[in-house]
């Protein structure tokens, strides 16, 4: 099965009654291992989380902490871009050449890469 395809399938449990947006995410790791994340939301709206944030909160529970590759679906026009909250934190634990797939249930899908999400991402050595 196809990373997309992963994440198309846990979208199906994804909690989104206040949106309606489902949305899943799949992770391919540094071992190998597929995570799989969907967006939870919450009454206290804030309090929501991305369905790329509980992709990568499995990673690090599982052991592994580099993604190797990930992609997003929703049902929606066009591919969904990942929020900027999410750009930064897969700039966490991905290198900028990682590739991310964005698609569509509706059958489209597009290319693109953690660099090209977010240029000049802030990172542990600006801290040096
Ligand atoms: N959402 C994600 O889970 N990932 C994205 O890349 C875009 C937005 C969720 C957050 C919220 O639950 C819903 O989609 C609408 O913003």
């Amino acid at each position: 099965m196809s990373l997309v395809e992963d994440a198309a399938r846990v979208r199906e449990n994804a909690y989104a009654p206040y949106s309606r947006f489902k949305v899943g995410a799949a992770i391919r790791a540094g071992s190998g291992q597929v995570y799989l994340g969907v967006n939870v939301e919450n009454a206290a709206y804030p309090e929501g989380t991305c369905a790329e944030a509980g992709a990568i909160a499995a990673m690090i529970a599982g052991g592994d902490t580099r993604i190797d590759e990930i992609a997003v679906i929703a049902d929606a026009p066009r591919p969904v871009p990942p929020c900027g909250g999410c750009r930064q934190k897969l700039a966490e634990f991905a290198g900028g050449g990682v590739k991310v797939t964005l698609a569509t249930t509706r059958g489209q899908a597009m290319e693109t890469t953690v660099a090209d999400l977010l240029p000049g991402a802030f990172a542990e050595t600006d801290m040096a």
